[in-house]
């Protein structure tokens, strides 16, 4: 009875996911015990490292799946940690198929985001964008490869929140679903980044190969802007990458977006589209489009690279505000959340994906 009541358990505790790496805690080994007697269960569970701070959570989940095997009306449930060897050896699960490969993601759409020059609103669109895509009922995730400038740890509230790593595999933050690796994740904020070109390009490899991303459907990746190592080594690495382009309405911008058109092009990655950020202001008094930066020079660009233009995105105080508070602006403005989705399904449109019925 008792033993028929812990396989019982083992069974029902296969629908708790580690909640880093999203997958069964039974599939990772970490179940070490259960036994039952007289009504209690007593389970051991290997963590991937010591004080995992997700802990708690996994705990409320293994006492609930428990207690709905008949008969069980108490749980307890322990921690220990994992070996260096067993780790060593979850390591090698997780990357399974992946390190042999010349393509670090075989299951997964890569955009790259980027712009000719800085502040047109790149980072704000990366996010955004993936938050919009999420709530299409895609995964997402987003790699931060502008390793000086980095932006996304804050645009995502997650300042602050450090990756957890198991062995040589590093667990990205999330929020809401949305995974992103960053140098700021990894170095704070503060600290101030000095490398040279060939330390950029080695650690956002690394960012590719040594971060457990679980193959979401799409990757986001916030390029800095322009056409540096740090551009090039992504376009280099990733042979079936797109480059998704984001300028201002200003000439100038449009002009400078061109280059690292051209670039992609030359390394060919493929040109998916182009966002216009900024594009115009609507007046709150008389509700009308203002094109304050004048019209025309990215749908000119767009023609010039035979690309897509996927959207206008307006000038928006609001989008600013929640920028700077860590809020993506399209999980509280409605508006703004719908043209983001526009976006977000001609993008995955033009990349061949299904479209997902969310749930
Ligand atoms: N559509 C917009 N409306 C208003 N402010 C915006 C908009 N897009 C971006 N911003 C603001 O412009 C600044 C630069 O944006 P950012 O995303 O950091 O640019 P980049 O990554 O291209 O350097 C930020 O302060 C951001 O909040
Ligand atoms: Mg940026």
């Amino acid at each position: 009875m008792a033993a028929n009541a812990a396989k019982q358990i083992r069974e029902r505790l296969r629908e708790v996911k580690d909640p880093e790496i999203g997958r069964s805690i039974a599939d990772l080994n970490m179940i070490r015990s259960v036994e039952v007697s007289e009504g209690r269960a007593t389970i051991q569970i290997a963590l991937t490292v010591t004080g995992c701070p997700l802990s708690t959570r996994i705990r409320g989940e293994i006492e609930q799946k428990a207690k709905e095997v008949e008969g069980i009306r108490e749980v307890e449930v322990h921690f220990t940690t994992m070996s260096d060897e067993e780790r060593n050896q979850l390591n090698q699960q997780l990357r399974q198929g992946h390190a042999a490969q010349a393509d670090p993601f075989p299951k997964t759409k890569v955009v790259a985001v980027g712009s000719g020059k800085g502040g047109v609103g790149k980072s704000t669109v990366t996010v955004n964008l993936a938050f919009a895509l999420k709530s299409l009922g895609y995964s997402v995730a987003i790699l931060d490869a502008d390793v000086y400038g980095f932006s996304i740890p804050h645009l995502m509230g997650l300042t602050g929140v450090k990756p957890t790593v198991v062995g040589e595999m590093i667990m990205p933050p999330e929020r809401d679903g949305v995974r992103m690796i960053s140098a700021g994740a990894l170095y704070g904020e503060d600290q101030p980044l000095v490398w040279r070109g060939p330390i950029i390009s080695r650690m956002i490899q690394q960012f590719m190969t040594d971060v457990y991303w679980a193959d979401p459907d799409l990757l986001l990746i916030d390029l800095p802007p322009g056409t540096g190592d740090a551009a090039l080594t992504v376009m280099q690495t990733l042979p079936k990458g797109n480059l998704l382009m984001v300028t201002t309405p200003q000439s100038s911008a449009a002009h400078v977006a061109g280059r690292i058109g051209h670039m992609a092009e030359m390394v060919h990655f493929r040109l998916v589209g182009l966002i216009e950020n900024m594009s115009y202001f609507v007046c709150d008094k008389c509700g009308e489009r203002h094109y304050i930066f004048g019209q025309g020079e990215s749908e000119k660009l767009a023609r010039q690279l035979e690309i897509p233009v996927l959207g206008e995105l307006p000038l928006q105080t609001e989008v600013r505000v929640c920028s700077d508070q860590g809020i993506p602006a399209v999980l509280v403005d409605d508006a703004l959340c719908e043209n983001y989705e526009q976006i977000a399904e001609r993008l995955t449109a033009q990349l061949g994906l299904r479209q997902r019925v969310v749930s």
